[in-house]
């Protein structure tokens, strides 16, 4: 599986990603909550750090480690916007907790179940090929929204949620998902939600979904010369850099790096 994305991450990347996101729970997720969380994703450490995001090319983050990649940002997004609209005056609805929480699980749904992963590689050739379709569907895995399966599995494990992250979890795709009209679209003011909450991680994975598409996208569609105008500020870290397998040899976990090594050139 070759070149499926320019925006491959480096696996130093991706384990520093994924430091990232066990630290995000170490610091906010207190008590039980924090340590069932924490065990969970552990537990399943590798098929979170490899997960992308997405399972086709033209959404968002689909490559090896775009899952982890993607709620970071939006834990980043969400805490820079509770900042902006604190800084408005937003009635105080929300603890910090509840933010970190919601973030951080926003798109859990997509792990898929314990047993069975969401996102499986392309066995369909054709498709990966012609379509650059380095991933399908798990078809074993009946319907469930991503909102939905993320709930789940935190009932599952034990750990309690609040109403607020409740919300904010279920809702997170704003008007996205005309499911959830209902509770976006009320003129009626004793039905619209209580809580900032639900808006903010909305924005934060708006966001961080919107410039993952742009780094992938832009530079194809408006061309090479678009990465130099003043106007279009794609910063080019080594994060984004074509992967090299020599970079393989940096990763000392060896599932990790037989896994990786399929993806990569060598
Ligand atoms: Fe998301």
């Amino acid at each position: 599986m070759k070149s499926i994305s320019t925006n491959m991450l480096q696996p130093e990347q991706i384990l520093s990603n994924w430091e990232e996101f066990l630290g995000y729970i170490d610091m906010y997720i207190m008590g039980d909550r924090g340590a069932k969380l924490k065990a969970f994703y552990e537990q399943y450490s590798e098929r979170f750090m490899m997960m992308p995001a997405a399972h086709k090319p033209q959404y968002h983050n689909c490559f090896p480690g775009g899952y982890v990649d993607h709620v970071n940002r939006v834990v980043q997004g969400a805490i820079k916007i509770d900042r902006v609209w604190r800084e408005m005056d937003v009635i105080d609805t929300y603890t910090t907790e509840e933010l970190i929480f919601s973030a951080l699980n926003h798109d859990l749904g997509k792990f898929g179940t314990f047993e069975q992963e969401a996102y499986l590689p392309q066995t369909d050739q054709w498709r990966r090929e012609k379509l650059n379709e380095p991933y399908m569907f798990n078809d074993r895995l009946e319907f469930m929204s991503v909102p939905d399966r993320g709930l789940y599995i935190l009932s599952q494990l034990g750990i309690t949620v609040t109403k607020n992250e409740m919300l904010t979890i279920k809702l997170h795709d704003g008007l996205y998902d005309e499911a959830n009209k209902p509770y976006l679209m009320s003129w009626m003011p004793e039905t619209r939600p209580r809580t900032s909450l639900i808006y903010i991680v909305h924005q934060a994975d708006l966001m961080a979904a919107r410039i993952e598409f742009e780094r992938e996208w832009l530079p194809k569609l408006l061309g090479p010369k678009a990465e130099n105008k003043a106007n279009f500020n794609l910063k080019k870290e080594d994060k984004k850099t074509p992967v090299k397998s020599k970079a393989l040899s940096s990763v000392k976990s060896e599932g990790l790096k037989n896994v990786m090594s399929n993806f990569f050139d060598e």
